[in-house]
């Protein structure tokens, strides 16, 4: 925006429900404000916060797109508030919290459980091939192999990919792309003692990437831009391959 250019006036409709208090109905309340250059929605929602509305409920920490915490709907789409420029988005923005997630109140919601729960299920953490030994040297990597599981590390545990997804949607079990690729990075992980095989029942069951219905928003939406539809690609290759090395088919 040049100095001659009139800032826009911006018009946010914003949901608010405090599920805490039996009083409260689900609404939504009008705030409007003036854009200034390299505005985000996490400036613009603190700005409401601190102006028009102390009670306004949002999550935010660390305001570079690393921890994952301001996600929430914009326009009807997934997105972190600190990364998203109101430049980019009409004057109209509607915000929503993320669905699928247990409500805290207004824009707040608790992706901790379901990720906590997720990492029970898949038991998302290396199962040790040998004892341990302080003296041991290092085990070698390859660096194709550590990069690749450094790429799925980028997850930032927004949740995006989850309330994206038609079928998290409708059935809070299943895995959605972040559970899915933690499940890749570990099969991928030398370090890891479990066979494709033992992965086979969380891979391949009802709550595993065949369960995938193939709407692929998750990929879409993603902020840190993961490989969601490559790494359902690999799960697929390792599960099938896993079933016909049971059955004794060299295929
Ligand atoms: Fe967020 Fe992407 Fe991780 Fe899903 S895979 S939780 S969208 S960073
Ligand atoms: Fe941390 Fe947005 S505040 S990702």
């Amino acid at each position: 925006m040049s100095d001659t250019e009139q800032a826009r006036r911006l018009r946010f409709e914003i949901f608010r429900y405090n599920p805490e208090d039996e009083n409260s109905e689900p609404h939504t309340d009008v705030f409007e404000l003036d854009e200034t250059p390299f505005m985000t929605l996490y400036i613009a929602l603190n700005q409401i916060r601190e102006k028009q509305d102390p009670g306004l409920q949002f999550d935010f920490a660390c305001r570079s797109a690393i921890c994952g915490s301001c996600a929430m709907m914009v326009n009807g789409r997934p997105a972190l508030a600190c990364r998203t420029l109101t430049s980019d988005l009409p004057e109209k923005i509607q915000l929503y919290p993320l669905p699928t997630f247990k409500l805290i109140g207004d824009l707040s919601v608790d992706t901790g459980t379901w990720f906590r729960e997720m990492a029970e299920k898949t038991e998302a953490w290396i199962h040790e091939r040998l004892p341990f030994d302080p003296d041991a040297l290092e085990q070698r990597m390859s660096d194709d192999v550590a990069a690749a599981i450094y790429e799925g590390d980028r997850c930032i545990e927004c949740g995006c990919c989850v309330a994206s997804c038609g079928l998290a949607n409708v059935d809070d079990t299943f895995l959605a792309g972040a559970g899915l690729n933690r499940v890749a990075r570990f099969m991928m992980d030398p370090r890891d003692s479990r066979s494709d095989s033992e992965w086979f029942d969380v891979v391949a069951g009802d709550q595993g990437v065949f369960a995938c219905i193939g709407m692929m928003a998750c990929e879409d939406v993603c902020p840190k831009e993961l490989p969601l539809l490559e790494v359902y690609a690999y799960l697929r290759r390792k599960t099938l391959g896993a079933r016909f090395l049971a059955k004794g088919d060299k295929a």
